[in-house]
Order: structure tokens, then sequence, then C-alpha cells
């Protein structure tokens, strides 16, 4: 079965551009999206995101941008410029930057133009850890917050927990891409994530599409179970 719109976002966690290569020649552009994070990007740069691009991959540059607005407006143009097919931000950068990153996008215009989408609060992030950074309101309320001012700011959706794909729908309705990391195929390893979904149960609940790392790039046949998770999806 092929995908044509693959929900399926491969995480390349590799430290470098060799592995990373390694896998990606085992797997077709119809059944995954490529996440390309900090560390890789720092290795291999925009030449693997070019090469990529031009393997005909949609790329997720996942480099989180906070910074001033002009900076991350610069930022955003520049991943333009690599073709990419999503770029991201941290919501707590505030309106001014969001809005000046979606300016940015129109270094590229027309229908390849990137989803813009947003972090609102680090899954890392627990309620005492959001105490220490002076921010008194609940997790869940930062996050609904930060998610309405992302939307405002005219960005297309967010990168959030499976878990806050439910509370964001019934708020924020259909409109908005959800992006969920902490997948689990029904009886994998879930590793260090804490409180996972498998695929299934994220797509019922909303999202729009699913990061997954280390249960394909690990996997012997990466093709295999990217074929079989896709399957599980319907
Ligand atoms: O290997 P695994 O499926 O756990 O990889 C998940 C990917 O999603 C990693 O690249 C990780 O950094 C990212 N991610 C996450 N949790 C978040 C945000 C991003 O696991 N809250």
């Amino acid at each position: 079965m092929i995908a044509t719109d693959p929900k399926i976002i491969v995480a390349l966690d590799f430290p470098a551009a060799k592995q990373a290569m390694a896998f990606v020649d085992t797997v077709d552009p119809s059944l995954c999206r490529l996440k390309i994070g900090k560390e890789l990007f720092t290795t291999a740069g925009p030449d693997l995101v070019r090469l990529l691009v031009e393997r005909g991959f949609d790329v997720f540059l996942d480099l989180k941008f906070h910074d001033i607005p002009n900076t991350v407006n610069k930022a955003i143009s520049a991943a333009c410029q690599l073709g990419v097919w999503m770029v991201n931000v941290h919501a707590l950068g505030g309106r001014e930057m969001m809005l000046a990153a979606r300016e940015g996008l129109a270094a590229s215009p027309g229908p390849n133009q990137p989803l813009l989408i947003a972090v609102s609060i680090l899954t890392s992030i627990d309620q005492a850890t959001l105490a220490d950074l002076g921010i008194t309101k609940s997790l869940e309320q930062t996050v609904t917050d930060l998610t309405e001012l992302a939307l405002d700011s005219g960005l297309d959706g967010m990168v959030c927990s499976a878990r806050e794909v439910a509370m964001l729908r019934a708020r924020f309705g259909d409109q908005p891409v959800l992006v969920t990391p902490g997948i689990r195929p029904a009886g994998a390893d879930t590793q260090d994530q804490q409180r996972v979904m498998t695929p299934r149960q994220a797509v019922d609940a909303g999202s729009s599409y699913l990061v997954i790392g280390r249960p394909i790039t690990q996997h012997p046949d990466p093709a295999e179970q990217l074929i079989a998770i896709n399957q599980s999806l319907g």
C-alpha cells in the first residue's frame, strides 16, 4: 500500500549525514516525510536538506527558532530557500516574532510555501519547571493560550503531545495542523518516552502528522515497518 499523503514524519535522529543517508536509502518518499533536527542540521547542514528535497522527500526542518523578530524572519526565509515542507518556531518568542516568521514565508510564495508551526511548551517541561520560570498558570492553560497566540499570529498549527490533541481540537477545531511525537506502534519499546500513543490512537485523537523516530530508524526493515504503520492507519 502506498500512502500518497503520508502522515508519518520519520525523525532523522542521526549524528551525521552518512548514517542518515544509510537509513534514507531504505525508504521511499511515498511512505514518509522526514524531520531534521538540531543535531543532524548542525553536522550535515543545508546540503543534506537540499539532497533530501531533491530526492522527493517532504522535509520538516525542526530547528524551533526563538530569537528577535528580524532574525527569525530571515531564518524562515532561508528555510524557504531550501525548499522545506515544514518549519517551526517557539510560541514563547511572542506575537511579534511569530508575525515576523509568517512574513518570512513570503520568500516562498505559492503552493510550495512551507507550513509554519509552533512549539507551545516542550513536553520535557512540567508544572514545577514552569513555576521556576515564573509561569503560574496550569500547564494545560499555558499550552492552550500559547496555541491561541500562535494561531492568531497566522501560524498553521502546533507541535504537541498526542495527549493534548483532543483538547486542542475541541478548542480550535479541525483547521490547525497538529504534529505529535511520542508515538509507538503497539508492542514496541517505549524507550525514554513517558506517555505514548499508537499511530492509530493518535490519528483517531486528531493528529495531522505523527513524528516517529527509533521504532522506524532502528527497525531491521524500516520500509516494511513503514508499510505496516501506514496500513494500521487505514
Ligand atoms: O525515537 P522517537 O520516536 O522517540 O523520536 C521522537 C522525535 O520527536 C525525536 O526527534 C524527539 O526529539 C522529538 N520530540 C519528542 N517529544 C517532543 C518534541 C519532539 O519526542 N515533545
